[in-house]
């Protein structure tokens, strides 16, 4: 199966990222906290040159912590100024006002001494599909101002928002890029639900999480769904098909419904706090 996905908005969407580059001071990226290398588009890199760049590594609290406190060292090293964020609550504003303020400073700096005074900083708030942008702008801004939703590509259009007299930011759609170099990336968007569901196979993606699962976090199968599996995924999926009660008729196991469940599982952090990936 080919883990891509490209649509039309998304290439639009970035031309107008593009167009409005000339506008902004610094480049707010959200990325995955499970999957902070794969979850960071290299076309929004290519955006940031020049530019502020803040990271924040969202979806922390679905993440293994110590993973995710090696990558925030990973990307400041790289220049980055970074954050680990839960956007569902709001514990980490002020954090993040300040972060982007101390990523500015130099700008901030050079408008004094041009004497512009209080010129809110302009930030581009991007990411790729169902990273949480509009979970986060919300907890950020204080009220609902962009629809959040539970599908890919859901977030549209060009918005600018004003947080304070300090900074505005720039909503921008979930994308991806045109192509990935790794299939492996591919995989691991899919399973965080970056890609649109609908045209990938269920039992496939699972057959290949559970791979990354059993390589990375060897109990975490067994203990969610307390039977003895084998490590071979497609053995296992069956297991855990039955252990569910996902059965078809002559009681043969229904793998497409289990791998659903396992998945969903997984993205409900019911498998536990699993990192997919390490710097
Ligand atoms: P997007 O605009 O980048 O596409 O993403 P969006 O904010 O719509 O968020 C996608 C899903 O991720 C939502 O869940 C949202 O609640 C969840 N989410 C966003 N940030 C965080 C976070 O830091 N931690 C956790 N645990 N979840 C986060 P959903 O199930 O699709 O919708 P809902 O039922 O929560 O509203």
């Amino acid at each position: 199966m080919q883990y891509q996905w490209y649509p039309g908005h998304m290439s639009k969407a970035k031309r107008e990222m593009n167009e409005s580059l000339k506008l902004i001071d610094a480049v707010i990226e959200l990325v995955d906290a499970r999957i902070p290398l794969s979850s960071k588009n290299p076309d929004i890199e290519k955006m940031s040159n020049g530019k502020a760049k803040v990271m924040l590594l969202n979806k922390s609290d679905m993440a293994d912590p110590a993973v995710t406190k090696q990558w925030e060292q990973y990307y400041v090293k790289k220049g980055y100024f970074v954050v680990r964020l839960n956007s569902k609550v709001n514990k980490s504003n002020a954090k993040i006002k300040e972060t982007v303020l101390t990523a500015c400073a130099d700008k901030i700096e050079r408008d004094r001494k041009k004497g512009i005074k209080n010129r809110p900083i302009r930030a581009m708030i991007c990411g790729i599909p169902n990273v949480g942008k509009s979970t986060f702008i919300n907890t950020f801004v204080g009220k609902a101002v962009t629809q959040t939703g539970n599908k890919p590509g859901v977030t549209k259009g060009r918005q600018w928002i004003r947080i304070d007299n300090m900074i505005e930011l720039l909503d921008t759609p979930g994308i991806l890029w045109p192509k990935f170099d790794d299939v492996e990336t591919g995989k691991k968007l899919a399973f965080i639900g970056s890609i649109n569901d609908n045209i990938l196979i269920n039992s496939e993606m699972c057959y290949d999480l559970m791979r990354y699962i059993n390589a990375l976090y060897p109990d975490a199968l067994e203990k969610t769904y307390d039977t003895k599996l084998s490590g071979d995924v497609f053995e296992d999926l069956k297991r855990i098909a039955v252990k569910r009660g996902c059965l078809l008729k002559g009681a043969e196991p229904d793998i497409e419904r289990a791998a659903g469940i396992v998945i969903n599982e997984f993205r409900a952090v019911k498998l536990g706090r699993l990192s997919l990936e390490k710097p």
